[in-house]
């Protein structure tokens, strides 16, 4: 490990997705500046992220962004010490408007550069300093860092893995999806059922408001700390469609017919779409799904960190803004369950720029020809 100078300062970029985000982050932990451009009302209409479309927003968004994020400083890029981006995993496209941004302003300025794995990012959220926020069972932030060994538990749209972190930069995946990601089984269940885009919170909120009612299916994968999701979200489909084809056979009273009789041109009407389901049993099913992944991913994160003698859970990704998978981790691990507070469980360049102050700690610095590796593993 190197000792950075006090102050060692990085401007961090974050363009996997959809958020176009830069953060000034002093120390690996104070957090001067973040700044994040959601595009997801942009998304939202189509119901999911548009890869091209997410793109060129970048391009337009990027500047305005890195220039607030700088404003922060009193210096402005006199006080920046080394540049970081996001290289993968995530959109090869999206990727590389802030992976090129970030290596034309460190060139520029001959300034250090890194490139950061996006779901190392994640873990890393947990180190920032959130002074006093919420983090985790231990309550409020202590300031006090992470100590090793830890299980980690990222779940994010794109990502579900589990993994034992021994120090920094040393990690060994003890298991991961065969399939869906839990944020991205949150967001097809949500479509399913009708609550728009991004789903995880929309079925968050959807549960809350449920009179429970029955269960839906776990995959164990016993002896494994391997996830599966799709039969899950299957299950919510054909649920779902044989509550439609119920409400289909229910005779309804005859609407009047809008063929204009004056008209002989009139086309009739268009068959109408499948009913809309009704709001209580989509909460009743939500709340069942959310129940469903919350236990499978509490109970296996629990057995990982009490195999391994992890210190601390950390929860991480999109997915620990989950209010009840937050609640329930802590309520059955037999350790401390750290979680970053819910603007930094998203994507956003903060958790960038602190993984990557480790990684210039232990020595490291990537090349101008670093390219997106949109499969990026953790531990690659
Ligand atoms: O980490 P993230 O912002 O982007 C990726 O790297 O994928 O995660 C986005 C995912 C989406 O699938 C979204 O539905 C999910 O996180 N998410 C949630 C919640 N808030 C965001 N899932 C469940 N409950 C939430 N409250
Ligand atoms: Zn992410």
């Amino acid at each position: 490990m190197i000792t950075l100078p006090e102050g060692f300062t990085i401007l961090a970029l974050e363009t996997s997705c959809d958020e176009t985000a830069a953060a000034v982050v002093r120390d690996g932990r104070t957090i001067v500046s973040s700044v994040v451009a959601s595009q997801m009302d942009m998304h939202s209409r189509y119901g999911g992220v548009v890869p091209e479309v997410a793109s060129r927003q970048h391009i337009i968004s990027m500047a305005p962004v890195v220039r607030e994020a700088l404003a922060g400083l009193p210096g402005g890029w006199a006080d920046v010490h080394a540049v970081a981006a996001t290289y993968g995993p995530g959109l090869s496209g999206a990727l590389l408007t802030g992976l090129n941004t970030a290596k034309a302003m460190a060139w520029q300025r001959g300034l250090p550069f890194v490139g950061v794995n996006h779901l190392e990012a994640h873990i890393y959220a947990s180190w920032l300093d959130v002074g006093g926020q919420d983090v985790g069972s231990r309550g409020r932030g202590t300031g006090a860092p992470p100590e090793f060994p830890l299980v980690a538990l990222v779940v994010s749209g794109g990502h579900t893995l589990l993994a034992l972190l021994r120090g920094h930069g040393d990690y060994h995946i003890l298991g991961q999806t065969r399939d869906d990601a839990v944020g991205e089984a949150f967001d097809k269940v949500a479509r399913i059922l009708g609550l728009g885009y991004p789903g995880g919170p929309a079925i968050q909120r959807a549960a809350e408001s449920a009179q429970p009612a029955g269960t839906l299916p776990r995959a164990w994968l016993r002896d494994s700390y391997d996830f599966s999701f799709s039969g899950l979200k299957t299950a919510v489909l054909h649920k779902a469609q044989e509550r439609q084809e119920r409400e289909t056979r229910i005779p309804k009273p005859a609407p009047k017919p809008k063929v204009s009789h004056q008209d002989p041109r009139a086309q009739p009407v268009a068959p109408s779409p499948p009913p809309a389901l009704d709001a209580a049993w989509v909460a009743q099913i939500a709340h069942a799904f959310q129940e469903s992944v919350v236990d499978v991913l509490s109970a296996k994160a629990t057995d990982a960190a009490r195999q391994h003698g992890a210190t601390a859970i950390i929860l991480a990704g999109g997915v620990a803004a989950n209010t009840r998978l937050r609640a329930e981790l802590a309520r059955r691990a037999g350790v401390p369950v750290r979680f970053p507070p819910i603007a930094l469980c998203t994507d956003n360049a903060a958790m960038v720029a602190a993984a990557a102050f480790y990684r210039f700690a232990a020595g490291a610095q990537s090349g101008w020809d670093l390219d997106v590796t949109p499969n990026l593993r953790l531990g690659a």
